[in-house]
């Protein structure tokens, strides 16, 4: 069965979790002074638009009339119970799905590269950089710069580049240039934290050029709360109260927390972070002040990392190996309101397959991380017998991931 929400009931307003935390965030600090930074330090990189949103304590914050008519066009996404799952499995759990496979460039990754390259457009940006892992984000501001008429540059780390040509001939077709990263290292397979460092020097030589990041900042996890909202209303609709507990992939944590933002205030509701070992942020790393990208010119950020020149092995779900974890999440796994764990990525495919032979779509290897998880809640439901209600976030498809799919099936694919 699925819900789907007619296109008036889009949410209008994006949640804004900040006054909900458990405790206030820490600021971000400027990566020469290590003093808290001000709007002013963010203006080379981001539109004011966004700096504000980035520091807003506003419980809602309007979505754009313009931003909304584009949104429209995949949203609202549908809610999916995956019943022939959970009769595979013979547990009692309920389990929901937020399919934002559905989008044109199959995640949730456009939910924020529309309002940014709008924000951009509104502010006299001319065009924007960015960096992508596995071609899922990069695709999503390509697309998004199409609509708004921008120019988009798209540093794309080398082992994507290398395994993925299609995810870089979507990006070319929405009019997009990629080139792999790190720029100046070509044997190097390149991590997200040295791509994060081409694009800010990028937009620092550039005129009228402003950053992009797809994930870890507030305004993109807040631009990311329409899934969870949406799926309030549907859960609703599915005559279910609220979820017992709600799965994401964590990779610098956008879907994760778009999904779960809007649920942090429901107490009784168990929030799960799911990330491969092979780049455990939220189950093994310190929490400190680090910065966002390999060069250290980001500011620095207070969150679980692994350490700004972590380089990950190459792993299939590269959307997932970023080596810190957004800062609201971050917190909420600190101070206890959300958990954490770890999957190696031979389970984590063995989930994938089981998911794409019964409920037949084939997920992405990140979101094949949440499917793992989910798997192991239900055979805990069935172990205790209690009837509980999962939701998780369907981040994207895995139709550019065959490669991945491919090493899997024949036997080549190895855990780390
Ligand atoms: C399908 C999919 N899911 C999840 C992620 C992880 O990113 P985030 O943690 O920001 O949701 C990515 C990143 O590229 C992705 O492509």
């Amino acid at each position: 069965m699925r819900w789907v929400l007619p296109e008036d009931r889009i949410p209008t307003a994006w949640f804004n979790v900040t006054p909900h935390l458990p405790a206030p965030l820490q600021p971000p600090l400027h990566p020469v002074t290590r003093e808290p930074i001000g709007p002013d330090d963010l203006a080379p990189l981001f539109p004011m638009a966004l700096i504000g949103q980035e520091v807003t304590t506003d419980p809602w914050v309007d979505i754009p009339g313009e931003v909304l008519d584009v949104l429209r066009s995949w949203r609202p996404t549908p809610l999916v119970r995956a019943e022939r799952l959970e009769r595979a499995l013979g547990t009692p759990a309920r389990i929901y799905y937020k399919d934002e496979s559905v989008s044109p460039a199959g995640s949730h990754k456009p939910n924020t590269a529309v309002p940014q390259a709008f924000y951009n457009r509104g502010e006299g940006t001319a065009r924007l950089a960015t960096e992508t892992g596995a071609g899922q984000w990069g695709s999503a501001l390509a697309y998004s710069c199409a609509l708004f008429g921008l120019e988009c540059k798209v540093y794309m780390v080398r082992a994507s580049f290398e395994q993925k040509p299609y995810r870089r001939v979507m990006i070319e077709t929405w009019g997009a240039s990629v080139e792999p990263s790190p720029v100046d290292d070509p044997a190097s397979p390149g991590s997200l934290g040295a791509a994060i460092s081409d694009a800010v020097r990028d937009v620092v030589t550039h005129e009228r050029s402003h950053y992009a990041l797809g994930s870890v900042l507030n305004h993109v996890l807040l631009h990311q709360t329409v899934i969870g909202l949406e799926a309030k209303e549907q859960l609703q609709l599915a005559g279910e109260r609220l979820p017992d507990i709600i799965i994401g992939c964590c990779g610098g944590g956008s879907n994760l927390g778009g999904i779960s933002l809007p649920f942090v205030p429901d107490a009784g509701v168990e929030l799960l972070a799911v990330e491969p070992t092979a780049c455990p942020t939220l189950t093994k790393a310190p929490f400190d002040y680090d910065f966002g990208d390999t060069a250290g010119l980001t500011p620095l950020l207070a969150m679980y990392t692994l350490g700004h020149d972590f380089m990950p092995s190459s792993i299939h779900a590269g959307g997932l190996r970023y080596h810190g974890a957004a800062p609201i999440i971050s917190n909420l796994v600190q101070h206890g309101r959300m958990r954490a764990v770890a999957y190696p990525q031979l389970k984590v495919f063995d989930a994938a397959v089981q998911f794409a032979r019964t409920q037949g779509t084939i997920p992405a290897p990140e979101t094949a991380h949440a499917i793992r998880a989910v798997i192991d809640e239900a055979l805990a439901a069935k172990e205790s017998g209690e009837e509980k209600v999962i939701l998780f976030s369907y981040s994207g498809h895995g139709l550019l991931d065959l490669g991945a799919y491919d090493d899997y099936l024949h036997g080549r694919m190895t855990d780390a």
